[in-house]
Order: structure tokens, then C-alpha cells, then sequence
């Protein structure tokens, strides 16, 4: 037998300072679950670990809010997140958390490591300081003015409004998010990781994957054209893993009131985790093939706000060690909408996990969310579309399919299988088409395309259930009885195979349809290559039905989008209404979509880009604002909107002959990109 294929999944360790959301779940989590589940299904050697992230500054400002300990944030949110992963059917091996003592002696470790082998470089400079709470005043402990966007509330170590990350020396009128106290200078010493210097390796490294997601790469290229930083990951704070003593005292620093940054420990956690596991399985060591034999395949779901960390950062740290393996593959998402908005935690305009599990299925969401998933672009979700899935395709295509084939076995067959005779061409189609679903949604799923897994199980239902439609059991039960149990024969290995196929998005009507075929054992057991081979017998007794999904009433729908709504108009201030444009004028306006072919910065010019569009018959170049919002390689390949017909202007020296059309999202732009007319030249209206 060739050797099993080792597998080291990992999904970014959620904050342990606030509830989860269905922007997690679509980020990091379900593709991560779809992801380990299935390879279980293939009988592959598959650790999949996640845990809390339990340091890091908004913990202790939340802390300090509720005036509790940061300890006690994490206790409380560590286990409620837990919970509501396994509620929502997360399947980890293993959920650590990084205030563990194994978490702290491993970070220690590898930070001793690198620190012996003089990776690291020592800084001495002044930083901000609250004279009144006496504390340096790292990242988020500092608000003040945005250099680059004039944003007033600024963190300190990032502008939430134009999402530059900043360091607390950039902002303009700095103050204390503790006391308000407007900081002072004082001198403190810390440790960098010179990532300049790691980045000729990482572009060696990456230069080797250019099967990764398209939007990962452009992102890590933007990083590597703007060069690489030297970034501290020490930290002058109180809460974390301390920085090891005997480390600083060789380096002639006090250890006193140092720790490591939250991002250099955090990714660590997922290695500290597989420890514990490992322990927990009786066998300490055997946390070290999955992160040490070079066949191991590492990979990260994250969300793309997480890249830079997991494709730069923590591969520097692990390739600086020596000792372990890289990620093969970081299949970053992209972002969820809510109701055309963009989510906030703060407003409450979000969808809490726990609130969703109080009132509907989970297997509902995985549904919806998996093939809807923001995977190459950012995704919305809406409650009607939530509905319209769950009614019209888990009820009405999967659950009908399964159900009526039951009922008619239980009426007619005494609720056992009838025997098969000879397939027809109908039947030679299902069977056919089982098997290419399988193919089909293998290739896939190795290849992170959720959406497209989704949809190609769906298509097998609702093929199945359009093939029971046809065949008309009720007719040819009185005159061809023999078709008749052909047909119920084949529905039920197709729900068979169906609920192998299903498992890894749908794992609790999975299980149900196992319970509902008395099959011995799970379907998380089940063989992924057998599905469609291993036939049910002739004889085989089902068990009881069970009604898989029932329909979502408007009313319950109508709930949520009216509470997201007031959540919405609460934090929104009223814009004037507009003035009214004629028709007329408004068709005088040519509306055109264009596929950006090229895209460049343009030298002085901090906010411009430069395109070069296909308006499908021509070529043409633009000058946009974009430059702020958008790397230039995150806009090649786009199709956008330009309005065609706008006079020519030069900006800053430069021609530009159209407009392109962005929504402003805050001080944010986004692109308005059409998601299925994507041919260039086409007409908007
Ligand atoms: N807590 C981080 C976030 O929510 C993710 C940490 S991922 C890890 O953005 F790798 F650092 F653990
Ligand atoms: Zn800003």
C-alpha cells in the first residue's frame, strides 16, 4: 500500500475577545472544516488544529474596560468560541489555546533558537510612553491622527479607515487609549526580525508555488515590491509570553515587563497546539512528523487580512529555525458582506454564530456560506438568498430527493431495497453521473474550490431527484414492477452516495442519512473512493425517516434582515437626498465594462494609478485615485465599470481618457466589478 499522503491543517486562531461571526466562519473556519473533513474521507493522515488567541492588546483594553483580567476575557471567550465551533460541527483534533504553559515553553523556544543563531537584530530607540499609567504604549494602546488619510481615530499600529498599518511613531497628535494622556519619548530596547534580509530566500520560496490562489500571490508581490521591513517582535507590555530572561540578560537587557509580540506567538500556537494534542494522545512526540517531515503539507485558512503573517512573517521564523516544514499551500479568503455592507463588529452589524445556532440548522449555513464563499472576491451574504438556498435546494432538490425515495421504499417495499435489474440508458446516466461528482468534487476540493464543490454536489441531487420525477415509480410500480424496484434501488445508492459527498460540507444530514439507511458505524468513516462502488444489497432494511431540512418561513427570514437593517440606520448618518438628473442627461452617459489589462503607480503622484483598459473594441489608458485602495496587480484581470464617453483630461502629466466607476465605502474605494458579465465593451445600462 503507497504510504498515506500527511496532512497538517491549521485555521487561524480566532481573538478570544469577542464572539464569532459568519465573516470568520467564511474566512478561515468552514473552508478549513470542508477541507479536513474530506481529506478523512480519503483516508489521508490529517491533523487539523486551531485554538485561541489569547494575547494581544485589544484583549487587555477589553480587559480594562470591563475591570477584570485579561485572564479572565480569555477564560470566558476561549470557551464560548469553543463551543460554538462544536455546535457549528468544526471538527478539529485538537483546540489549544496560547495561555497555555506548553504554548509559552514552545514560543520561548523557538525565539531562543533564533536568538542563538544571531538572527535576530537589537534596537534601542524611544517610544511612546503614558507618564500617568506608566507604560509604553504599544500598537493599539494609541489612537491619533492617520498620516495618510486624515482619519482621527487611528490605532497605533493600523488606520482602520484606509487600512495602512502604521507604527505608533506615525500618528499625528498621538494620545493614551488608556488614560488619554498625550505620551512621551522614552528609550526602550527591542528585538527585530530582519525580514529584509529573509526576503531573497522567501522569493526563492515562493517563486515555487505558483499553483497558490492568484490573490495571495498579488498580495505577497505587493509586499516584496514595496520591500520587506525589519518588524519588532518584542513588545513593552504586561500581558503575553515573556520575553526569555536568560536571552536578555546576553543581550545586556532587563527582561522586566517584556513579551513577545502577539504576532510572533500566535502562529506558534498552532505548532504548541499539535503538541498537546500529541501528549493528550499518549505519545509526546508525535506532534513532529506534522511539522518536521519534509512530505508534510502544511496549510493555512485564513482570511486575507492574515497573509502577510502566514506567507512572510511566520515562513521567515520557521525557515530561520531550520527544523520545520513551510506551508504548502495558504488558500486565503477573501471578505464576507452582510446585506450589501460591509461588517462591523463594534456597530453590531454583524451575524453571531451563537445567534444563528439558537434558531437554525447549522448544516443550513455551511450550505450557504460554502457555496457562496469569498474566495477569489469578496462575498455577500443575505438572509434572502439564505432562505432561497435552504428552501429551493436543500429542501426542495436534497431533502425532497431523499424523502420521497424513502417514503415510497417504506409504502411500497416494506422499507427494504428492492433488487436492481438491468440499467436503462436513465439509469446508466445517474450512475455515470455519481461517479463524475465524485471525480469532479475531488479535484476540487484539492484544489480549494469550495463554491464549485458545492454547486457539483447539488447538481447530483438535483439531477437525482428530476431522475425520480421521470422514471415515475408510482406508474411503473403496477405495470413494470421490476423498473419500478430498479429505480428506488438506484435512489437509494445514490442518497448513499450522497451522504459521503455532502459529509464534508453537510456533516450533520450526513449523519442523519446514515442513521436513516442503518449503516454501520459514521459517515466521517466512509471511504471517499468507494463512493458509488460499494453498492447497498438487495434486503437491506431502512431505518426510520427523518425529515432533513424544513422550509424557512418569510417571517423568520424578515426578522434578521429587519434587525441588521436598524443596526445599519442606527450608525449611519442620513445623507441629503440627491438632485434629480433628467433622463435624458443620464443616457448621454456611456456605461462600458473594460478588463484592466495593466496597472502601474505613477512616480509622485501618492494617491493615482495609471490602467491601460480593453474596452473590447479599443485600448485605452486611465488615470484613477486608486492607488490607496488597491495594489496595481490586485487590478489586472479585473472587468470593470467606466463610464466611456468622458472628455479626456491630463492628470499630473499623464493622459487619461475615461472614468472608472468605485463605491465609496467610508474613505475606502471599491471597485465595482460585475460578477457575470465579465467580456469587455459591454453596454451598462
Ligand atoms: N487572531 C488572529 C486574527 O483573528 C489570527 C491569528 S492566526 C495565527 O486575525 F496564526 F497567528 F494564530
Ligand atoms: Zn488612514
Amino acid at each position: 500500500m503507497p504510504k498515506k499522503e500527511r496532512y497538517m491543517l491549521t485555521s487561524a486562531l480566532p481573538y478570544a475577545n469577542g464572539p464569532i461571526h459568519l465573516g470568520h466562519l467564511a474566512g478561515a473556519y468552514l473552508p478549513g472544516d470542508i477541507f479536513a473533513r474530506y481529506c478523512r474521507l480519503k483516508k489521508r493522515d490529517v491533523l487539523y488544529i486551531c485554538g485561541s488567541d489569547e494575547h494581544g492588546v485589544p484583549i487587555m483594553l477589553r480587559a480594562r474596560k470591563e475591570g477584570v483580567s485579561p485572564q479572565q476575557i480569555v477564560d470566558r471567550f476561549h470557551e464560548m468560541i469553543k463551543s460554538s465551533f462544536e455546535r457549528f460541527g468544526m471538527s478539529f483534533d485538537y483546540y489549544g489555546r496560547t495561555s497555555s504553559p506548553v504554548h509559552h515553553q514552545t514560543s520561548q523556544e523557538i525565539f531562543r533558537t533564533l536568538a542563538e543563531k544571531n538572527v535576530f537584530v537589537l534596537k534601542s530607540e524611544k517610544q511612546l510612553y503614558d507618564p500617568e499609567a506608566r507604560m509604553f504604549l504599544a500598537d493599539r494602546f494609541v489612537r491619533g491622527v492617520c498620516p495618510h488619510c486624515d482619519y482621527e481615530d487611528a490605532y497605533g499600529d493600523q488606520c482602520e479607515s484606509c487600512g495602512t498599518s502604521l507604527s505608533p511613531l506615525d500618528l499625528i497628535n498621538p494620545r493614551s487609549a488608556i488614560t488619554n494622556a498625550v505620551p512621551v519619548l522614552k528609550k526602550t530596547t527591542h528585538w527585530y526580525m530582519p525580514l529584509a534580509e529573509f526576503q531573497p530566500k522567501l522569493e526563492k520560496w515562493i517563486a515555487g508555488h505558483p499553483e497558490w490562489r492568484s490573490n495571495v500571490l498579488g498580495q505577497i508581490q505587493s509586499w516584496f515590491k514595496n520591500g520587506l521591513k525589519d518588524r519588532a517582535i518584542t513588545r513593552d507590555l504586561p500581558w503575553g509570553v515573556p520575553l526569555p530572561e536568560d536571552v536578555a540578560r546576553k543581550a545586556g537587557v532587563d527582561a522586566e515587563g517584556k513579551v513577545l509580540y502577539v504576532w510572533f506567538d500566535a502562529p506558534i500556537g498552532y505548532i504548541s497546539a499539535t503538541k498537546e494534542w500529541a501528549i493528550r494522545q499518549g505519545d509526546p512526540e508525535r506532534w513532529k512528523p506534522y511539522w518536521q517531515d519534509k512530505d508534510t503539507k502544511l496549510i493555512h485558512f485564513i482570511g486575507k487580512d492574515n497573509i502577510v503573517f502566514h506567507c512572510l512573517i511566520f515562513p521567515a521564523v520557521l525557515m530561520a529555525h531550520g527544523d520545520y516544514v513551510l506551508p504548502a499551500n495558504v488558500p486565503a479568503n477573501e471578505f464576507l458582506n452582510l446585506e450589501g455592507n460591509k461588517l462591523s463588529t463594534s456597530r453590531n452589524y454583524a451575524v453571531w454564530l451563537d445567534d444563528y445556532l439558537e434558531k437554525f440548522e447549522p448544516d443550513s449555513l455551511r450550505y450557504a456560506l460554502a457555496i457562496n464563499m469569498p474566495e477569489t472576491r469578496d462575498a455577500d451574504f443575505s438572509w434572502q438568498e439564505f432562505q432561497a438556498r435552504h428552501n429551493n435546494e436543500l429542501a426542495d432538490a436534497l431533502g425532497n430527493f431523499v424523502n420521497r425515495s424513502f417514503t415510497f421504499i417504506k409504502k411500497y417495499f416494506d422499507g427494504a431495497l428492492p433488487p436492481a435489474g438491468d440499467p436503462d440508458e436513465l439509469d446508466r446516466q445517474l450512475l455515470a453521473q455519481i461517479e463524475t461528482t465524485r471525480n469532479q468534487m475531488a479535484v476540487l476540493l484539492d484544489n480549494f474550490q469550495f463554491k464549485e464543490a458545492a454547486k457539483t454536489m447539488m447538481s447530483l441531487a438535483r439531477f437525482a431527484n428530476k431522475y425520480f420525477n421521470d422514471k415515475e415509480p408510482w406508474r411503473t410500480r403496477k405495470e413494470n414492477p421490476g423498473v419500478c424496484a430498479t429505480t428506488l434501488n438506484l435512489c437509494v445508492q445514490t442518497i448513499h452516495a450522497l451522504a459521503v459527498l455532502m459529509n464534508p460540507i453537510l456533516p450533520f444530514s450526513s449523519a442523519k442519512i446514515w442513521k436513516m439507511l442503518q449503516l454501520p458505524g459514521t459517515p466521517d468513516q466512509a471511504n471517499w473512493d468507494q463512493i458509488g462502488r460499494e453498492k447497498l444489497p438487495a434486503g437491506h432494511q431502512l431505518g426510520e425517516l427523518e425529515i432533513l431540512f424544513r422550509k424557512l418561513e418569510d417571517e423568520v427570514i424578515q426578522k434578521e434582515i429587519e434587525r441588521l437593517r436598524k443596526a445599519q440606520e442606527e450608525t449611519s448618518p442620513e445623507k441629503p437626498a440627491p438632485e434629480y438628473l433628467s433622463f435624458e442627461d443620464f443616457q448621454k452617459v456611456q456605461l462600458r465594462t473594460a478588463r484592466v489589462i495593466a496597472a502601474e503607480a505613477i512616480p509622485k503622484a501618492r494617491k493615482l494609478l495609471k490602467l491601460q483598459i480593453d474596452l473590447g473594441n479599443e485600448k485605452r489608458q486611465i488615470v484613477a485615485g486608486l492607488a490607496e485602495h488597491y495594489q496595481p496587480e490586485e487590478l489586472v484581470g479585473k472587468t470593470v465599470v467606466v463610464v466611456a464617453n468622458l472628455q479626456p483630461a491630463t492628470i499630473r502629466g499623464v493622459e487619461s481618457q475615461g472614468m472608472l466607476l468605485a463605491v465609496k465605502d467610508d474613505k475606502k474605494l471599491v471597485l465595482i466589478t460585475p460578477e457575470d458579465a465579465t467580456a469587455p465593451g459591454r453596454e451598462v445600462s
